[in-house]
């Protein structure tokens, strides 16, 4: 199976534990992309928080030095509106420790020789370096300079196969993962190697042609699906239903009867809404209806998973012994339709399943559902968990060293 063989090859990495840190140059490519407000304040750090560990493991192991490279948004050249500097206060409280800021890599190169031993480094957003995208082999090779050892823990970016998360591994003597990055790695595996049975996957968000993959790919390691958010009107429509005004991708109802009959082929049982919450107008949501998914109002659109529906849900989530979730299962952002989100957040909560949680929207409606607590694992990467849900192998991981046992496949 796809998903497992490839889970299995990037749990093989070696990481910070099996490697030596004392004395030497460290670098390591964290994931300090978190959401800010147009005054700089951070509203998450939790991406922050979860790099904290495999940092201070560094500074525990008396290095020489400890530089941190990441990215922030997606800036179109330099912009002091993605500059890391917004972070570094923030960095420098959960670190308890002061961080010196590095404009450029000249810069962090002489704060390395300057700096009392063990010095922690910023650099600069690395996107502001037109290369770090196109995976420039100078910048990469730059970059190396820096180090005797790279460090990869940046789990978000993982998917990426830029400058500072694959390039700069063909130019460092050792290449290791970082510890967030074998807790998401391990965590996966657990959710989809290994599982409990029987496996259950939970999938929303608005389009089926941004989870096609995964969800032709992942018929052979779950046992049910619950499908939810825009994405099930697509696959109502497919079985004839009148979605009215609702959003639906027409192109793919061929691929939604496809999966549906796929399914079946593989005895894998799939759940979708049988009643729907509705309105005319999302921005003003004057009226709004609880139907039967068959008999959605003339001119309203589906925006949530009904009662019913999340009464359902819940049956098939209690008797699940491994939930992985990836996708909302309504417009959540508005509270009119964040019960049917919240609703299964809590259904979760209350079982003793293993639950994985995709991160981006996933991760957002939970804590907004005030569940964050009672999830077992919830990845700090969204684009990334939706790859390795797809069965792929993770650029960051491929070029990583491998421990002494590993067999190549
Ligand atoms: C993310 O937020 O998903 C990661 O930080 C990757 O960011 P990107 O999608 O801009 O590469």
């Amino acid at each position: 199976m796809l998903q497992v063989a490839s889970i299995t090859l990037m749990q093989q990495t070696k990481s910070i534990r099996d490697i030596q840190i004392n004395n030497k140059k460290i670098l390591i490519r964290v994931d300090f992309n978190v959401p800010m407000d147009k005054d700089f304040n951070i509203s998450d750090d939790t991406r922050i928080r979860e790099a904290i560990p495999t940092i201070n493991y560094c500074i525990d192991n008396n290095p020489h030095s400890i530089v941190l490279v990441s990215h922030l948004g997606r800036p179109k050249g330099k912009s002091q509106e993605f500059s890391l500097k917004h972070i570094l206060k923030r960095l420098e409280r959960l670190l308890d420790k002061n961080v010196a800021f590095a404009d450029s890599i000249k810069s962090a190169q002489t704060l390395q020789d300057t700096l009392p031993k063990g010095g922690v480094i910023l650099l600069e957003n690395i996107r502001f370096y037109e290369g770090e995208e196109q995976n420039s082999p100078e910048l990469s090779q730059s970059l190396a300079s820096l180090c005797d050892v790279y460090i990869n823990d940046a789990f978000g970016t993982s998917h990426r196969a830029h400058s500072s998360t694959y390039g700069i591994a063909s130019f460092a003597k050792e290449k290791v993962a970082g510890l967030l990055l074998k807790k998401e790695i391990d965590s996966f595996a657990k959710a989809l190697a290994n599982p409990l049975k029987p496996v259950l996957l939970i999938v929303g968000g608005s389009k089926v042609s941004s989870k096609l993959e995964l969800l032709i790919n992942i018929l052979d390691v779950v046992d049910k699906i619950i499908i939810g958010g825009a994405m099930s009107n697509t696959f109502l429509k497919a079985l004839g239903y009148d979605m009215q005004a609702s959003l639906t991708e027409d192109a793919l109802l061929a691929d939604a009867t496809k999966i549906l009959a796929l399914a079946k082929t593989k005895g894998v049982k799939i759940y979708l809404p049988v009643d729907v919450v509705s309105t005319d107008d999302i921005k003003n949501h004057t009226h709004i209806k609880i139907t039967p998914a068959q008999d959605i109002p003339s001119g309203h659109m589906a925006v949530d998973i009904g009662p019913a529906s999340t009464k359902l849900f819940a049956q098939v989530v209690h008797s699940s012994q491994t939930i992985i979730w990836n996708g909302p299962l309504g417009v959540y952002e508005i509270s009119q339709f964040s019960r049917g989100t919240f609703n299964i957040a809590h259904s979760i909560a209350d079982t003793y399943a293993f639950s994985l949680i995709g991160g981006g929207d996933t991760a957002d409606a939970i804590e907004k559902a005030g569940e964050r607590d009672n999830m077992s694992f919830i990845s700090t990467g969204g684009g990334a968990s939706l790859e390795l849900l797809e069965g792929k192998i993770l650029p960051a991981f491929e070029v990583l060293d491998k421990k002494a046992d590993f067999i190549q496949p």
